[in-house]
């Protein structure tokens, strides 16, 4: 049996708080606050434009959640400042384990996607700029339905593209909604807590297996498919 694995992007292979040396420049010591509210405010816009089924891409959602949280701390950008941090968080750098990780996983056979919120322009930026692309079959990108992951709808759709079924397909985020999404949506999870005070979600949904980086991923997922 062939393994799938279908990658989150920001939060799992992109570090999202690596914009917060540019951020030092504007926010000085609030930097790592604002990259903090930032982060949680693109999400929380993501998850109510889903709802309302009030769709724009996840580049607004980050625009917006961008000026939401320099009114909350009172920071002033420029436009050319906010051009700039904006354009660095294209290309975000990749967590140190992610290289390394993705060649083992690709040693041992697995098939491999970038499955994410951004639009699929934005991601294929962010994955040759980290230098990753070449790990992955293809991008897939929630734009595609117009809706935003935990939609179960979207899980549906990376399966049909990638050609797999949900007992062979693991999604592999550090984000605990979109393990819990996953999973709700028949998929297998693989949750990478790479911080031991990362918290999961108390819904009684457990991810298929909990790694504490990328680099036992490949090792830990095919003896949990040998288990089962
Ligand atoms: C992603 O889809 C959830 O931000 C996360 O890349």
């Amino acid at each position: 049996m062939e393994i799938t694995l279908g990658f989150d992007v920001y939060g799992t292979l992109i570090d999202t708080h690596g914009i917060i040396a540019v951020l030092e420049k504007f926010a000085g010591d609030k930097a790592a606050a604002f990259s903090r509210t930032w982060r949680d405010k693109q999400l929380e816009y993501s998850f109510r434009r889903g709802l309302m089924q009030n769709y724009e891409n996840f580049a607004v959602c980050t625009g917006n959640a961008f000026d939401y949280t320099a009114a909350l701390m009172n920071v002033r950008f420029s436009q050319s400042g906010k051009d700039e941090v904006i354009a660095a968080y294209r290309t975000l750098p990749a967590f140190d384990d992610v290289v390394e990780g993705l060649e083992r996983a690709r040693q041992s056979g697995c098939r491999m996607f970038a499955f994410s919120n951004g639009s699929a322009d934005a991601v294929e930026t962010l994955l040759k700029s980290a230098g990753i692309r070449e790990y992955f079959i293809g991008v897939v990108s929630t734009d595609e339905m117009k809706s935003f992951k935990p939609n179960p709808g979207v899980y549906s759709h990376f399966l049909r593209r990638a050609g797999a079924l949900g007992a062979d397909a693991w999604l592999v985020s550090s984000n605990p909604f979109d393990v819990i999404g996953a999973v709700s949506a028949g998929m297998r999870a693989a949750w990478i807590r790479r911080t031991p005070d990362a918290l999961f979600d108390p819904w009684g949904i457990a991810p298929t297996i909990t790694v504490s980086s990328l680099l036992d991923l490949s090792r830990q997922v095919s003896e949990a498919c040998r288990r089962t």
